[in-house]
């Protein structure tokens, strides 16, 4: 005789509803957005459907048309020209340039958004690096110095999050006492706490044109076949004053978010990042999976691991699609 039967609460859509743990909502989401120099662009990303590269007048667009869908948080990335790119990445501080100007712009016309911003030196960097490079050598305490430059100059310009993604050592304290110094203690900090040096990035280098010009980036981010090593990482950010830790990319590595999310009291953040995005979408062009089943069991299933927060692109269809 069979006394347990899990199958009696999946016997109907009610009773399936009633017993489901986890559901992500729009307020869970992030949206990044790509930047670009221009008027009146919004140029698709090739390896990204869907995705689109906006100039600084329709960005103001598509963020007006995200709230309307729910969607209040965006993560801010810019493709920056290769004749403004230098060694020392000093273009990420430039008040004037299209970076800090968009940013001005969308929390004076949209406040109640939130925006985090992008702290690292790689979309202006003329090597393509997320540090300052010598001898082939990405130095780790120059480029604090240019990271707390730039996270406040974000701060100024009316960033409500800065992001750190470098995994530079010693930043997320560094940033911290820096924004204090300038009076921005309100600003957050979402350290990108354990991140592997992934495959998966490759079509966001394309969309914003930032590929390493030699070498990799794994002296700085972290080995995939690594796990302990993500709980140094969080532990540090932790006493180093991080107001989120996330956890990049999403789905290859549910277990670290898993084991942040047990061993940290902060809310835990995932990025699924575009090489993620993209793998299904290619998927469902070519008919050989439900692009939208697929998309909401993943953002699901990077929830139920334990990431409170999702940077996703997919925030935008996510809202249109479960209303
Ligand atoms: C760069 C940065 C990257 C991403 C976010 N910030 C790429 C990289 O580290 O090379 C990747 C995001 C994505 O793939 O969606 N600091």
């Amino acid at each position: 005789m069979i006394t347990h039967r899990p199958r009696r609460n999946r016997k109907s859509a009610a009773i399936r509803a009633m017993v489901q743990e986890t559901q992500v909502i729009n307020s869970d989401l992030i949206f990044p957005l790509f930047l670009i120099e221009g008027k009146n662009i919004n140029s698709e990303v090739k390896s990204m459907p869907g995705i689109f590269r906006f100039s600084s007048d329709l960005i103001l667009k598509e963020v007006e048309a995200c709230m309307n869908l729910g969607i209040n948080s965006f993560a801010l990335f810019p493709n920056i020209s290769e004749s403004l790119k230098d060694k020392y990445a000093t273009e990420s501080y430039n008040h004037d340039g299209l970076y800090l100007k968009a940013l001005r712009e969308i929390k004076r016309y949209f406040p109640e958004s939130c925006i985090m911003t992008d702290v690292a030196m790689d979309p202006y960097s003329s090597d393509g690096h997320d540090g300052i490079v010598k001898n082939g050598e990405i130095l780790n305490d120059e480029t604090l110095e240019v990271l707390g430059r730039m996270a406040v100059a974000q701060a100024q310009a009316g960033a409500d999050i800065v992001g750190p993604s470098d995994m530079m050592d010693g930043r997320i304290g560094y940033i911290r006492q820096e924004l204090d110094k300038e009076q921005f203690t309100n600003v957050s900090i979402m350290a990108y706490s354990a991140k592997y040096a992934s495959a998966f990035y490759g079509p966001f280098r394309d969309a914003l044109d930032s590929a390493p010009k030699f070498g990799d980036k794994k002296t700085y981010q972290m080995n995939p076949a690594n796990h302990r090593e993500a709980l140094i990482e969080a532990q540090l950010d932790f006493e180093e004053g991080a107001d989120f830790l996330m956890v990049k990319p999403a789905l290859p590595y549910l277990d670290v978010i898993k084991a942040l999310s047990d061993n940290f009291d902060l809310p835990i953040a995932a990025y699924n990042v575009s090489g993620e995005y993209a793998m299904i979408k290619a998927a469902a062009q070519n008919g050989w999976l439900d692009g939208d089943k697929a998309m909401f069991e993943s953002l699901t299933a990077i929830k139920r691991a334990g990431a409170k927060i999702i940077l996703t692109y997919f925030a935008k269809e996510f809202a249109q699609k479960s209303r």
